[in-house]
Parts: structure tokens; C-alpha cells; sequence
């Protein structure tokens, strides 16, 4: 098949365009042309920047694609962009959505696709992906238009980064590094999906040209669920070392520091599980190969090779907290 990706060297399109690749199709990417990482040579590249919408549209418009695979969209009006440019000349389109969609609040353990819409409380990214998805099935329903929405949760490899619950700083890698104590938040045992990039790939790549998902939502996550603190030894296994974690209830991280930690609520600050099985009953060969380790040490070495793991001396704020925590009388008794 000719299958088109929107980016196409971002941490999950580059998954998906290796996995394509070793399946036998022809790929062409349409990104700006700004990440140092070049795609593999047989790619085709269409450079532009589709946020300028009518030049994005005008390169599309004379093109003709098996399957379209837009993996940039964050808002109807960057869906509006690609139905108008691919309208009519796709067989299949596949819009990369999220699980943030859904909360929080999230409603429950497990969610599936019928879980409700909550996705308000993160900065508007959830909630632009909800008006997306609710276009594009709008433009199945009235139009045809062959439109597939997927669903991933926290997917990391090469050209990302390996997220902690605590703060979005990629420097608790070097603390790691350097024996240095990890914060945690609340007791450490909220879940989360945790998916290596290699396996997103995979089942975008599965299911490029699947009939069967036409007007379909499907979530793509990891079936097991890691508590943070298991995230957080997973990442220190993968270095070689055991995590010192040192845990402190969320409402005083917010009070310390809202610009740090005020993602939380919106966010990482609760248990967040969801479904996989209507994915799974589409492709019952997709579950996730990739061991979480040989994935994170993937990422680190990318992170490294790429610069983007921050030195944790230059913030001073952790020790700073976890300091004062160790100061207090009885630490047992400090949970969220
Ligand atoms: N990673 C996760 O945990 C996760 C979870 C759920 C959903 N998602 C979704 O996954 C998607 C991100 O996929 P990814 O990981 O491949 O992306 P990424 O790592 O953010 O990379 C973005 C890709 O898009 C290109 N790009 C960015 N802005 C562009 C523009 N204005 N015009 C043209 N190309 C542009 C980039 O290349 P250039 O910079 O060279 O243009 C790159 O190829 C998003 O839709 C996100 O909501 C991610």
C-alpha cells in the first residue's frame, strides 16, 4: 500500500513508519523537515508545515493515498485541514487521538471507548482531540470519509522522553544516575499505561487498511499496568541502579510549587487504566513485544546521544523537598 504520515519522525510516527516499512509499503512523510534524526532513505519526504493549511492542503491535494496516517491533529480545525485535503483521495485515515480524551475525572478502572468524553482539565489537549475525533466520525457518518480514530496512552521511545509522575523534567534520569532520591507522588501506587514506542508502531502498521475499522475508536495501550513507583524502578533497573523514592502527598507539591506540579491534577495525578480489548479483538496477533527494559534503555540512549537528558544540578528545588520531608518526625504516617 501507499500509506502517508503526517510527521513521520516524531517518537510514536517513527515506530509506525519502520513498522510499515517491514511490511512492504511505500511510505512518504510530510513534516518540516526539523528533527536531526533523518527518516530511513526509502521514504518519500513532502516538507511543509501544515499549520500553514492552505499550502499543507494544496501538496495533498495532488497526491492519492491507500491509507493516510496523521499523527499531528489536536483540533477540529486541524482535522477540518485534513479532510479537506484528503477528501476523496484516501482509502483509509487513521487520526492519532489519546486516551486524555477521557478524563480525568475518569470514571473507571479499565475504560473502554464508551467511557465519557471528561477530557477538560489538561491544558485543552484533551479537549481538542475530542473535537477532532468528533468531526472526522461526523465526516464517516455523513460522507463516508474512511476515518479510524486510535486511541494511545503514555507511548515513549527514541526522539521522546521517559516521563515520571512527579514533574515533566527529563532530569530525574541523571539523579538516578548520581544516587540522588526521587520524589514521588501520594504513595507511588497510582497506575499507569506505560507502551513502548516499537509496539504503537506495530499496531498502527496493523491496522493501516483495515475495512473493518472504518468509523471505529480504538484505545492502544499496554494490558498491564505499572504502579509509578514500579515505573520509576524500571527506569533505574534499566541504568544499572535501585531508585531511592521518597514519597510526598500531592496537595503539597501543588502548594509548593504550582508552575512544577500543577500538571498533576490535570493529569498524572490519578490512576489512569484503560481498555485494550477492542483493539485486541480487531488484531488478535497485536500485543506489545517490546520488554519494558530494552525499551527504556533505548530511550536513555537516544536521550543521551540527542542531549536531552537535564543535569539535575541545576535544580535545586527536589533536594530542597525531600529534605524537609526527611526532616519531619514520622514519615510513615505521610500519605496523600
Ligand atoms: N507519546 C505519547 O505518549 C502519546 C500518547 C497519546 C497520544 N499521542 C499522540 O501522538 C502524536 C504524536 O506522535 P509522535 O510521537 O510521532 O510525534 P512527535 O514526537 O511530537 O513528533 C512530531 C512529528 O510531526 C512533525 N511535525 C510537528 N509539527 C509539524 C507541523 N506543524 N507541520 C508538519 N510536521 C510537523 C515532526 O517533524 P518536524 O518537527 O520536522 O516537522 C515530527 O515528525 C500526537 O498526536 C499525540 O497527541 C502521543
Amino acid at each position: 500500500m501507499d500509506v502517508l504520515v503526517i510527521g513521520g519522525t516524531g517518537t510514536i510516527s517513527r515506530a509506525i513508519v519502520q513498522a510499515l516499512l517491514r511490511r512492504g509499503h511505500a511510505v512518504t512523510l510530510f513534516n518540516r523537515g526539523l528533527r536531526a534524526d533523518q527518516p530511513p532513505s526509502e521514504v518519500r519526504l513532502l516538507q511543509g508545515d501544515r499549520r500553514d493549511r492552505p499550502t499543507f492542503e494544496a501538496a495533498l491535494q495532488t497526491q492519492r493515498f491507500d491509507v493516510a496516517i496523521d499523527m499531528i491533529s489536536f483540533t477540529a480545525e486541524d482535522a477540518a485541514s485534513a479532510l479537506r485535503a484528503l477528501r476523496g483521495r484516501v482509502g483509509h485515515f487513521v487520526h492519532c487521538s489519546t486516551v486524555m480524551t477521557y478524563g480525568p475525572p475518569f470514571t473507571a478502572l479499565y475504560q473502554d471507548e464508551t467511557a465519557p468524553l471528561n477530557g477538560q482539565h489538561d491544558g485543552g489537549y484533551g479537549a481538542g482531540k475530542v473535537a477532532a475525533d468528533a468531526l472526522l466520525l461526523s465526516a464517516y457518518r455523513d460522507e463516508d470519509f474512511p476515518a479510524t480514530i486510535v486511541k494511545p496512552s503514555f507511548t515513549y521511545g527514541p526522539g521522546g522522553t521517559l516521563l515520571r509522575q512527579a514533574d515533566l523534567s527529563s532530569n530525574w534520569i541523571d539523579r538516578l544516575r548520581k544516587g540522588q532520591p526521587l520524589l514521588s507522588v501520594g504513595d507511588g501506587l497510582n497506575y499507569f499505561q506505560f507502551l513502548p514506542a516499537p509496539d504503537a508502531g506495530a499496531a498502527f502498521a496493523d491496522l493501516a487498511g483495515n475495512p473493518a475499522s472504518l468509523g471505529q475508536t480504538y484505545n492502544l495501550v499496554h494490558p498491564e499496568p505499572l504502579t509509578w513507583d514500579a515505573w520509576l524502578q524500571a527506569v533505574a533497573a534499566a541504568l544499572g541502579v535501585q531508585a531511592e523514592i521518597v514519597h510526598a502527598p500531592q496537595d503539597l507539591l501543588l502548594a509548593i510549587s504550582d508552575e512544577r506540579y500543577g500538571h498533576l491534577p490535570g493529569n498524572f495525578g490519578h490512576t489512569q487504566v484503560f481498555s485494550g480489548a477492542r483493539l485486541a479483538s480487531l488484531l488478535p496477533d497485536w500485543r506489545p513485544r517490546t520488554p519494558q527494559r530494552e525499551a527504556i534503555a533505548a530511550t536513555i540512549a537516544w536521550m543521551d546521544q540527542a542531549g536531552q537528558i537535564a543535569a539535575s544540578a541545576a535544580d535545586p528545588l527536589e533536594d530542597r523537598i525531600i529534605q524537609a520531608i526527611r526532616a519531619l518526625p514520622d514519615q510513615s504516617r505521610l500519605i496523600s
